[in-house]
């Protein structure tokens, strides 16, 4: 959570600033500030609200000159959100300035430290203590280098950070650093951009250096040297980007949400891309690095993640063990990571996050290792940390995704949980004609979704009709219950409304008691098995007042007279049937926030990647 931009170069800063936190907003998006050098001084300006109204202020009253300067978009943990908590934050003296991404734990006692050495303070954030640090430890030692003074003062700092300072007295310099919280150095001619994520340099140059934890660098316009806290200089290597800038924009939709639910054919397409065996009875994953006996060996599988990730674990296991027949488990990240699960020996994790970064996923990552497991990645952002720390693991390749609310990358997720329980069913019992049979269903997928595509505008109708519902109930059975979570999770963040999902027939356990004229209970029936069942539930629902919006594939029963409204659906393998049922409620989700007018884009209280605990 939290945006940071900085750069040192040639060019004019203040507009590189603003377009970096234009294409970092999704990581939070309640206030954001820039500051820059200009004739010796740290010049800045802030603002509470979104990136534009920082760029409307800044081009009247923001005219300094300048080529070197730092930037942030907050996401609000210390201090409600006002200009004053507003990052860059400057030191007492304004000699250093400072943006910070995390959270200082031990800010009460380093602050108490500080106002006894007569420090001031003027935000109620924890980042101000660190502008103020730096400069008690530059006044401490005026000798050293700018990189040293923020080491030094690091050295005090327990919590997560990733950080850039800005400073006066070193005029051609940023000092970044990290724990926990990823940067990046962006590597120019002439100039160096440093960023959180790389969607904010991808227009400026592909070779990228990530910061580890614990690393501290020093970034001037021609060089850059990484040392860590403790020991001493750090061999980087340069990684190739390979992202499209126009991956950023909007290209000429209303909302990246919308953009993205619509790119879903080419998002599944490039997760499944080359990944097929040649004789397309099993998929294969150049990232996976296990041979076949140790693919056989395994005998369970964990999975850990959080929020959309989770949901599309929860799906990958009624998929594995349907086909697969391994036992799954699918754990909270955030519950993982402070539980002392006994797990057996010959299991094998693994990870699942789109942007690579979450925090939870990544302490729950750590602890698997620590145990000793071996830990695969699913991740969607190329380099994050999450791909860099785990043993092994598989790109989805579903391109940048902006919308904070998830649709390709979970769609894409799916993708690639199906094809393993695809890969761990052609090891075990499945034989090559039905592995046949559902890589061809797997390849099918983009042109079935396409299809679902189609339903768009019958959806928004729907959603126009029935968005002031007080209640909305997502139902499903077996591997539709995730995607009803999903469902319910879509609408709650982008639309703000009360939105719960159960396993269709636990409606009756007591979830019926919210059914009212003013509920809408939407059903994913898309599977043939238990569809009797759901036909009764649905008259349940409806000799109660309740109305009922039907997502179905089905063509025996009629639908239209059971239900309220009816989105109809291709039907598909089984294997591949929760993704194409996923799309209708994205498209649900965004037309009832759009139809309540809410920026659908940037849900309140919300950050694309939580890298905060
Ligand atoms: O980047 P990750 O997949 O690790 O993110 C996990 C969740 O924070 C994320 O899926 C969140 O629930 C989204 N806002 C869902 O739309």
């Amino acid at each position: 959570m939290c945006g940071i931009i900085g750069y040192v170069g040639q060019k004019q800063v203040k507009s590189i600033l603003i377009n970096g936190l234009k294409r970092l907003e999704y990581r939070g998006y309640d206030s954001a500030g820039i500051a820059v050098l200009a004739q010796g001084e740290i010049c800045t300006m802030k603002c509470v609200g979104k990136v534009a109204e920082l760029a409307a202020k800044a081009q009247t009253h923001f005219p300094y000159a300048s080529t070197i300067g730092i930037g942030h978009t907050r996401w609000a943990t210390h201090g409600n959100v006002s200009e004053k908590n507003a990052h860059p934050h400057l030191s007492d003296g304004n000699y250093f300035a400072v943006v910070h991404n995390g959270i200082v734990e031990n800010y009460l006692q380093i602050k108490a430290f500080l106002l006894e050495k007569r420090y001031h303070f003027y935000s109620d954030t924890d980042t101000e203590i660190l502008a103020n640090l730096i400069d008690y430890h530059y006044r401490k030692a005026m000798q050293c280098s700018f990189g040293e003074i923020v080491r030094k003062s690091l050295l005090h700092v327990e919590g997560t950070y990733g950080l850039a300072v800005l400073s006066s007295i070193f005029p051609d310099e940023i000092i970044v650093a990290r724990k926990s919280s990823p940067l990046l150095i962006g590597l120019g001619y002439g100039e160096n951009i440093i960023a959180s994520d790389a969607a904010a340099v991808a227009r400026y140059t592909q070779r990228v250096v990530y910061l580890n934890d614990e690393e501290i660098a020093s970034i001037r316009s021609d060089n850059f040297l990484v040392t860590t806290l403790r020991e001493g200089v750090v061999d980087t290597v340069c990684h190739n980007l390979d992202l499209e800038v126009r991956d950023a924009d909007l290209a000429g939709y209303p909302y990246y949400m919308l953009k993205e639910i619509f790119e879903q054919p080419s998002s599944i397409e490039n997760a499944m891309r080359g990944r097929f065996t040649e004789d397309n009875s099993s998929s294969k994953f150049g990232g996976l690095s296990l041979a076949p006996q140790e693919l056989r060996s395994v005998k369970r599988l964990l999975f850990c993640a959080c929020g959309t990730a989770y949901y599309a674990c929860l799906a990958g296991k009624y998929l594995i063990e349907k086909y697969a027949r391994i036992p799954v488990d699918v754990e909270y990240a955030s519950e993982f990571r402070y539980r002392n699960a006994p797990f057996q020996s010959d299991t094998l994790v693994f990870v699942v996050s789109q942007s690579g970064e979450t925090i939870d996923t990544l302490a729950a990552l750590y602890e698997a290792k620590r145990k000793g497991y071996t830990v695969m990645g699913i991740t969607n952002v190329v380099g994050s940390t999450i791909a860099r720390t785990t043993d092994a693991g598989i790109y989805q390749h579903a391109g940048l995704e902006m919308g904070v609310a998830s649709t390709k990358a979970f769609t894409s997720q799916l993708t690639i949980l199906s094809m393993l329980a695809l890969l761990f069913a052609r090891q075990r019992d499945m034989d090559s004609f039905t592995g046949q049979q559902y890589a061809c269903a797997l390849k099918s997928l983009p042109a079935a979704i396409n299809e679902v595509l189609q339903s768009s505008k019958q959806i928004r109708h729907i959603a126009e009709k029935y968005c002031n519902q007080k209640h909305f109930l997502f139902l499903g059975r077996q591997v539709m219950y995730p995607i009803a979570l999903e469902g319910a999770l879509k609408l709650k963040e982008i639309a703000y409304v009360h939105a719960e999902a159960f396993p269709t027939a636990e409606m009756k356990h007591g979830p019926i008691a919210l059914i009212s004229e003013q509920s809408l209970c939407i059903f994913v029936a898309t599977q043939r098995e238990l569809l009797e069942k759901t036909v009764n539930n649905i008259q349940e629902v409806k000799a109660r007042g309740g109305k009922v919006v039907a997502i179905i594939n089905d063509k025996k029963y009629i639908w239209e007279e059971l239900c309220d409204e009816v989105i109809r659906i291709p039907e598909v393998h089984g294997g591949v049937n929760p993704i194409v049922s996923a799309i209708p409620l994205q498209f649900l989700a965004y037309y009832i926030g759009v139809t309540l007018g809410c920026d659908v884009d940037r849900p309140r209280n919300l950050a694309k990647s939580v890298t905060v605990e």
